[in-house]
């Protein structure tokens, strides 16, 4: 990862709050962070009722709030009901807020388009009223496959205001990755679009809906309704295919939020894991929604005034919690966009944020590192060549920030005034963990910093126990939290192995490496699992391996992470041909053969950077693939480590060489 220890023992570099951002901040000062902190380790259960009666409106007040009776199934404020959607969009119409603008939509083209709270509950009802005509209820579950867009923002929150639980499939996913979700998840109701804008180009969206549903299993599914996003052409069937406007528009503007339990899934999420099977992460709508709120006023300070903008899709859960329902819940103006940081150019970021007067800037280190080669090269896209003297707060997430990628985003971005959270969490938490609360906590690049309240973040050994401050560990969560995830779809053994492993007695396994070090700052070193992070995005190298080993030509493969300078890490995958090994240009032609392969069967985002084939791969005497050892020939460094348990250490050169 980014972030060795090595490199994080060095970073001394403290920056303290700025005086004036901390006077004015939700949170302000040490002892405002200290406070919150000492009233939830004394007294949880007080604690997080307050924050739900404050934060939320109940259709029908809780009287329990943690029932640890079923552990690790927990269940948070169980006998309350209320409406997620009705918590976004009815209350803020009732707050004032009724022609504040709720999005701002930055078109791939550069094109804005603005819509106020009044205008999208309206939107959210009509279309809500149209699914509901269609037959469609609480207890159901629908796949959305759109692009960044109102409307995909729309789709969610009509879902959550009828109770039907959705499952967001990023459109950079597969026919067959969409497939697998549709069937696992038992959707009857799928929404896409005809076509997405990414950097100039339309991607089809619609066809690949069309091949999932056509590869059998999936006939519980009764309607496809498409947003008509290009006017794009796209094949029909008029039994099934519904266009969202026809659905929609001739409804009427106002739809009684249909009211649910607080334990009712919101959604369910896809994520990668360390098997080949993707797992649906289940989320619940109460204690979701809570932390999704707390963490707009806590972590990003929010207030009546800002201009947010998280630069995730709706694709990931970043997407969710901090674009379709934390901004809303918070009564903010948030930008939501189409596009691509490069495109026109790679100043399009501070572009936008100079136009739209952004306050509060949400994104990825991947972008960041990105940009940064492009600006050094070229002033005219360098962020110090625009206004963005409206920011006041940044946000950095998905995978640790490398210290140099953090300075240039404070000083070129944040012109040294704005804080930066970088903020750690998963799509298994909902929402922020462990990250700086702007106007309390000391920086330091390259660290998460400190726990929120309430998060009982740890690193402990492996059987539990708590290790000493500087020393590389698990990173766990020792107490249940209002968001946490409720389950894997379908699969309860999993959930329990995966995330509460016998021999840590109860805590949440995050599947993080880290340590903690002596001011309780936490330095995440990277996925103990086999679970990549490319770009932010999760994959497992199983899922890789097997769509790999699905090709006709291929007898076996592994996959491993490569750090790369941009990306986080990179995939490289060492594969054994069922015929003799390719070398020279066939090996070229092969190579890219099947990355393309990997790319259709999971979506581009997973296809590897590299391919190297050997007449066989490094194994134990037992047969076990040695990865560590593949780990270490993919850096191109030299094998140090005790080979004698290797069947065939002259394999190990073979591998070490790049196509
Ligand atoms: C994994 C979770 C968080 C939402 C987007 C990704 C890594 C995430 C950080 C950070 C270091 C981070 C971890 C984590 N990660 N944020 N600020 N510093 N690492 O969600 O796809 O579920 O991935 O991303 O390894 O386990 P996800």
């Amino acid at each position: 990862m980014a972030n060795s220890i090595e490199s994080t023992l060095v970073e001394t570099r403290v920056f303290q709050p700025p005086e004036g951002f901390a006077q004015h901040a939700n949170v302000s000062g040490q002892a405002g962070y200290q406070a919150l902190l000492e009233a939830a380790d004394r007294d949880p259960d007080a604690f997080w009722a307050k924050q739900a009666r404050e934060y939320l409106q109940w259709t029908k007040p809780f009287t329990k709030v943690l029932d640890e009776s079923r552990a690790p199934f927990f269940e948070w404020f169980g006998d309350g009901e209320l409406n997620v959607s009705a918590n976004c969009l009815d209350v803020n119409l009732k707050n004032g807020n009724a022609d504040k603008i709720a999005i701002i939509f930055e078109a791939d083209d550069g094109v804005a388009k603005k819509i106020t709270y009044q205008e999208l509950h309206d939107r959210v009802c009509q279309l809500a009223n149209g699914l509901k005509a269609l037959g469609y209820k609480k207890g159901e579950r629908s796949i959305i496959y759109m692009p960044m867009s109102i409307e995909a923002v729309v789709a969610m929150q009509a879902c959550a205001r009828l109770g039907v639980t959705h499952s967001v499939v990023f459109g950079g996913f597969s026919a067959k990755s969409l497939h697998e979700r549709i069937t696992d998840v038992g959707a009857t109701l799928v929404l896409t679009a005809d076509e997405q804008m990414r950097g100039g180009k339309a991607i089809a969206l619609k066809p690949a809906v069309d091949e999932a549903l056509g590869m059998g299993g999936c006939e519980a599914v009764r309607h496809c309704i498409v947003y008509k996003r290009t006017g794009g052409k796209v094949a029909w069937d008029a039994k099934r295919d519904l266009w969202l406007h026809d659905v929609a528009d001739k409804q009427a503007k106002t739809c009684e939020a249909v009211t649910v339990g607080a334990e009712h899934p919101l959604f369910i999420l896809y994520t990668s894991g360390s098997t080949g099977k993707p797992k649906g992460v289940q989320h619940s709508s109460a204690g979701y929604l809570l932390w999704a709120k707390l963490t707009m006023q806590w972590v990003f300070d929010a207030k009546a005034k800002d201009v947010f903008w998280c630069t995730a899709d709706v694709g990931w859960v970043t997407g969710h919690t901090y674009v379709a329902y934390g901004p809303l819940a918070a009564g903010l103006t948030q930008i939501v966009f189409e596009g691509v940081p490069t495109y026109p150019n790679a100043g399009r970021f501070w572009k936008t944020i100079q136009e739209h007067k952004v306050s509060i800037f949400y994104t990825a280190p991947t972008a960041i590192r990105s940009l940064i080669k492009t600006s050094d090269a070229e002033a005219a896209v360098h962020p110090k060549s625009f206004d963005l003297s409206s920011l006041r707060l940044l946000g950095s997430v998905g995978e640790p920030i490398n210290p140099e990628a953090w300075m240039w985003y404070h000083t070129n971005v944040g012109g040294g005034r704005c804080p930066i959270v970088d903020t750690w969490w998963q799509t298994e938490t909902g929402g922020h963990m462990i990250t700086p609360m702007p106007g309390a906590t000391p920086l330091k690049p390259g660290s998460c910093t400190t726990r929120l309240p309430g998060i009982t973040a740890a690193i402990v050994d492996e059987v539990g126990g708590d290790v000493a401050a500087g020393q590389g560990g698990l990173l766990v969560i020792k107490r249940p939290w209002p968001s946490m995830i409720r389950g894997i779809w379908g699969d309860p053994e999993r959930y329990v192995k995966s995330y509460f492993p016998p021999e840590l007695g109860g805590y949440y396994l995050a599947g993080d490496g880290a340590q903690c070090d002596k001011d309780g700052c936490f330095w995440i070193m990277g996925r103990i699992d086999d679970v990549l992070n490319v770009s932010g995005h999760r994959l497992g190298t199983m899922e890789v391996e097997s769509a790999l080993v699905a090709h006709e030509m291929v007898a076996e493969a592994a996959v491993v992470g490569r750090p790369d300078a941009t990306t986080g890490e990179a995939i490289v995958a060492f594969v054994v041909l069922k015929r003799s090994r390719p070398e020279g240009d066939e090996a070229i032609a092969l190579g890219k053969q099947l990355r393309d392969w990997v790319a259709k069967e999971i979506g581009p985002i997973a296809k590897p950077k590299e391919i190297r084939f050997g007449d066989n791969l490094p194994k134990t005497r037992s047969g076990k693939i040695m990865r560590r050892l593949l780990r270490v020939v993919a850096k191109g460094e030299a094998v140090t480590q005790d080979i004698s348990t290797l069947e065939n250490p002259a394999i190990l050169d073979q591998l070490s060489k790049p196509v």
